[in-house]
């Protein structure tokens, strides 16, 4: 049961094998989804409540969606003006969380030793990963060009708190990108992700916090303020920042929405427009003021998803619209929905602690949103764990080792190669 899903790849249906033997990538067609009408609502009384609340995704599925935008940074490479790279790269490091709108569905926690591969020809990458650590739980990524353009790095560690009525992840590690041809490495952390209602109510996510890229090689800076909603909703998966030179002057104003688009203009031209907006926004907010409420709820406020461009801007980066089907399939980006796909072949070439082989992902992805699976991976995992203790044994990571990143200095897992090799002989049994 499968929906066939209109990209070109169909008219050239017949995988191509590649050299290191995965097949070069043809997204057809896309696993249903339990639909949500039939399956889910009549199963909710049944089933155990974290999973309804899943999507069949690993976590080291969701960071592979930093990679949806790719040609930025391919545009990133392709261009001599360091400004217009900065620029790139900053659309780039937003693109990166744009996925996150409307995902409320959570992802499966990866397995220690889980890891995840992508190869995307088209787009000019491939990417592996793994669980290196369980408590806390970090995620280490390396993706690089297969033109030898760029590195694109990081370990996650998603540090979770709970407010009551909301989730809010901290998103601890540092990413850092390097364009080789340049010489140029940058280096960031995510914004903080929260979502909102938990208990009651609608489940909508915010990002905020500040991201700081960095070029490592001059100093310069580009501060990207993601901000929170605020009280009227206004600024609503607003960003906004601007790129600086060592001496702290301003080169380029960015704004946009994370949802929605970035746009980079002079600094004048912005500052000229706020003054001007200003004067409209005094007259707006005592109109507002009069009509607000004070109540406790916590939703999403009604906002316009649209960007008012400042005459003479650029456009940095537009987001895709979604697929018709992603409304009932977890809201997955094209991208998203084929990070699952496990074509006829891959199996034999795929090392065996790819997610595509986590059953319970699959049980999910195939409808059964009951399954025992999670619960005996869970087990299987805890008594592993048991085991090396008794034996007095520590876990060793496979591909990626703890080292410290030589930009920021800070701790980080570095990518010790040869996963491409496709020597899978002594990897653990996880599932
Ligand atoms: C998908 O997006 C819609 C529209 O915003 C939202 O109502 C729904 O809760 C989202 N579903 C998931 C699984 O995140
Ligand atoms: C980053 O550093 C390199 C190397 O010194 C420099 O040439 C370039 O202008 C810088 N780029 C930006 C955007 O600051």
């Amino acid at each position: 049961d499968a929906l066939v899903f209109d990209s070109s790849s169909q008219k050239n249906n017949g995988s191509v094998l590649q050299e290191n033997g995965i097949k070069k990538h043809r997204c057809h067609c896309i696993p249903a989804p339990h639909s949500i009408s039939s399956v889910c609502i009549s199963e909710l009384s049944k089933i155990t409540m974290p999973i309804a609340f899943n999507e069949p995704l690993s976590f080291l599925q969701r960071i592979t969606e930093y990679m949806e935008h790719t040609y930025l940074i391919n545009r990133a490479c392709s261009l001599s003006d360091s400004i217009e790279r900065m620029q790139a790269v900053a659309a780039f490091a937003v693109s990166a969380v744009a996925s996150q709108w409307d995902r409320t569905g959570k992802p499966f926690n990866p397995l220690l030793g889980e890891t995840y591969e992508l190869t995307r020809e088209e787009q000019g990458f491939r990417l592996v990963s793994e669980q290196v650590s369980h408590h806390p739980p970090v995620s280490a990524f390396h993706a690089e060009s297969l033109t030898g353009d760029f590195v694109f790095h990081g370990s996650i560690y998603p540090k979770l708190k709970f407010w009551g009525k909301s989730v809010e992840a901290e998103p601890k590690g540092t990413i850092t990108l390097e364009l080789l041809k340049h010489s140029e490495t940058y280096t960031w952390s995510n914004p903080y992700c929260c979502v909102h209602n938990i208990i009651l109510g609608k489940l909508w996510i915010e990002q905020y916090g500040t991201v700081e890229i960095v070029n490592h090689s001059t100093g310069d800076k580009c501060v990207l303020n993601f901000k929170p909603c605020g009280m009227f909703g206004k600024e609503l998966h607003k960003v906004e920042g601007y790129i600086q030179d060592k001496s702290k002057k301003k080169l380029c104003v960015i704004y946009g929405k994370w949802t929605e688009c970035m746009w980079s203009v002079d600094p004048q031209a912005y500052e000229t427009h706020k003054k001007s907006e200003k004067k409209d926004n005094k007259k707006q907010k005592n109109e507002e003021l009069e009509g607000a409420e004070n109540d406790d709820a916590d939703d999403m406020p009604e906002v316009q998803e649209t960007v008012s461009v400042i005459p003479g801007s650029t456009l940095l980066w537009r987001i895709d619209s979604r697929p018709p089907q992603s409304a009932v399939m977890y809201n997955f980006t094209n991208f998203a929905m084929c990070l699952n796909e496990l074509e006829h072949g891959m199996e034999a070439v795929l090392a065996p602690t790819d997610c595509r082989f986590r059953p319970d992902i699959r049980a999910m992805e195939n409808g059964d949103i009951g399954n025992k699976e999670k619960e005996r991976l869970e087990e299987k995992q805890r008594a592993a764990r048991k085991e090396r203790a008794k034996n007095d044994e520590e876990w060793s990571t496979r591909w990626f080792q703890l080292g410290t990143n030589p930009y920021t200095g800070s701790q980080d897992w570095i990518y010790s190669g040869g996963y491409f090799n496709r020597n899978y002989q002594d990897l653990p049994d996880i599932y």
